[in-house]
């Protein structure tokens, strides 16, 4: 059993809507989860004790949320020592074409360079495009956006791009990496833990 920090970025709530399925299924593999919103005031030490962590943000304006940014670099030493992965939230992540995957393999490797940290494992994941949660003006240029990008314009109603398999399949992965490095403790000798571990 790991202990593992989920610490995310957000604006519009679709990477808290990921963490909490990635979180659901780390606790379904037995794990310790613990959520962090950069949004929010921070434990003294977030990352004291802590087997392995999963950042997440979204993509705006090609950048990611700057407390995100903030937290990995005040955290990067401690970052540096543990099993991590990013999950990289954005409309981009959706489209799947070459000019699409390269903005957002850009906008990795401007978050690399600005927190002089490189994610154990990245996983690029199609966000949401929630028109009902969007003011006047953000809901004028994301449907620009998307007439341009040949995106969905239809502004009465959200849409959802996100491949909850493949964030599963990720967070699985990573659930069954912490197990090999944080094993389970010993069964006690009545044989307690056969009946736990099922
Ligand atoms: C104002 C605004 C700017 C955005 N900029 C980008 C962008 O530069 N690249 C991109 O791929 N997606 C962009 N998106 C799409 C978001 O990444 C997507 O909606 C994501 O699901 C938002 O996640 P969140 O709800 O956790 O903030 C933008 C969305 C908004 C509303």
């Amino acid at each position: 059993m790991a202990r593992i920090a989920v610490i995310f970025g957000t604006t519009d709530g679709q990477t808290a809507k990921i963490v909490r399925h990635v979180a659901d299924l780390l606790r379904s593999e037995r794990h310790l989860v613990q959520i962090l919103d950069t949004r929010a005031p921070l434990p003294q030490s977030p990352l004291g004790n802590v087997d392995g962590v999963v950042l997440a943000a979204s993509i705006r304006m090609g950048k990611f949320q700057r407390p995100l940014l903030a937290f990995v670099r005040e955290h990067r030493e401690a970052l540096l020592r543990i099993p991590t992965v990013f999950l990289a939230v954005s409309l981009s992540a959706a489209r799947q074409t070459p000019p699409a995957r390269r903005e957002v393999q850009k906008t990795i490797a401007r978050f690399v360079a600005e927190t002089k940290f490189t994610p154990g494992e990245i996983l690029p994941v199609a966000g949401a495009l929630p028109y009902s949660r969007y003011g006047f003006f953000t809901k004028l240029a994301i449907l620009f956006i998307s007439k341009i990008s040949g995106g969905d314009t239809d502004t009465s109603r959200d849409y959802e791009y996100t491949d909850w398999a493949a964030v599963s399949s990720f967070a699985r992965s990573f659930a069954v990496r912490l197990r090999e490095a944080s094993p389970l403790p010993p069964a006690p000798a009545d044989g307690h833990r056969a009946a736990v571990a099922t």
